[in-house]
């Protein structure tokens, strides 16, 4: 098993993810000898998932099952502990879209944070391309070489512990992007500018207040790069829901249905979703928003140097 690299069969020493449902799942580090409690009971690693297939169904002590995905950077973002506020999926397909990012890609990030991006960039850049990030927090620096090196995808980074701020990404004129997600931003666009290649490149902010956008963008003009453009990305779920409705009684005999618009013995309603299942009820298959507004993350500022 590799962030990078699909491997078929769960060995010891893997990250797996043991999959509950939807809403509920955490990443386990598969050890010869070691359980893992679940609300289905015990799992243990030795019997119970080495050697197994990723994806199997595993049942637990208490009779309850489970399902162990192999990891993916969208799982890994997720389920991994925080040290600090982390991107999401949504936030990093864009940024990964408009950075224009590709298989041999090099790539300058400062701060590392919990490595949620960083998983994500190292996927979409391998397996030739290389990410450097920069971290002046020591302890989140070495936790996340740590976690870069039991993903199997050391070789395609170099975490440096400095002040992006003071002293850059630690590279001149090799990037092809860049991407900052710290305090202040409008710090190190001097330096973004000296880590991209010579020839140009992309790079992109990510700022959760308006007045940090407003002063990354006044330094990347002062700097000369073009295209500075910011956007939000706000993500709306739906579950697919059952629906039951109540057929109002206008007043007609109960037989005829034809004024409800559902009877299905009419041919025009044939495949109609709607079931008329119980005497005054109708069913029908729906897209539900969920009921919580999804919240602002952070405003993206992508621009070019050219
Ligand atoms: C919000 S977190 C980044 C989260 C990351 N994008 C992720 O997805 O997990 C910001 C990180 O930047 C680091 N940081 C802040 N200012 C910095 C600077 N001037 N140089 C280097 N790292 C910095 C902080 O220590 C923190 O870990």
């Amino acid at each position: 098993m590799s962030f990078v690299e699909y491997g078929d069969t769960i060995k010891d020493g893997d990250t797996a993810i043991v999959f509950l449902g939807h809403e509920s799942m955490f990443p386990v580090k598969v050890q010869h000898g070691t359980v893992t409690q679940t609300k289905y009971g015990v799992i243990r690693h030795s019997m119970d998932l080495i050697g197994k297939k990723y994806g199997s169904k595993v049942t637990c002590s208490k009779g309850g099952w489970v399902f162990i995905l192999h990891p993916t950077p969208e799982l890994w973002t997720m389920n991994l502990p925080h040290r600090t506020q982390i991107l999401y999926s949504t936030d990093i397909s864009v940024i990964t879209m408009m950075l224009e990012l590709k298989p041999g890609s090099i790539v300058c990030e400062s701060g590392t944070g919990s490595g949620s991006l960083s998983h994500a960039l190292i996927r979409t850049v391998a397996p030739t391309g290389h990410l450097y990030t920069v971290e002046f927090h020591q302890q989140r620096a070495e936790k996340a070489r740590e976690e870069f090196r039991e993903h199997g995808v050391e070789h395609l980074v170099t975490v440096t512990n400095q002040d992006v701020c003071k002293n850059g990404f630690g590279v001149s004129n090799i990037a092809d992007a860049v991407f900052l997600d710290i305090p202040s931003p409008w710090e190190a666009i001097g330096h973004a500018k000296s880590a991209l290649k010579a020839e140009g490149g992309r790079i992109c902010s990510f700022s959760p207040c308006i007045e940090q956008v407003q002063r990354t963008c006044l330094a990347m003009e002062e700097y000369g790069f073009t295209e500075i453009n910011t956007l939000e990305i706000l993500l709306r779920v739906y579950n697919v829901r059952t629906i039951s409705l109540q057929i109002p009684d206008l007043g007609k005999t109960a037989e005829d249905n034809s004024s409800t618009g559902f009877d299905s013995s009419n041919p025009s309603n044939q495949g109609s979703p709607c079931t008329n299942l119980q005497q005054g009820t109708v069913q029908f298959k729906s897209g539900v928003p969920l009921r919580e507004m999804v919240g602002h993350t952070g405003y993206l500022t992508f621009a070019t140097k050219s």
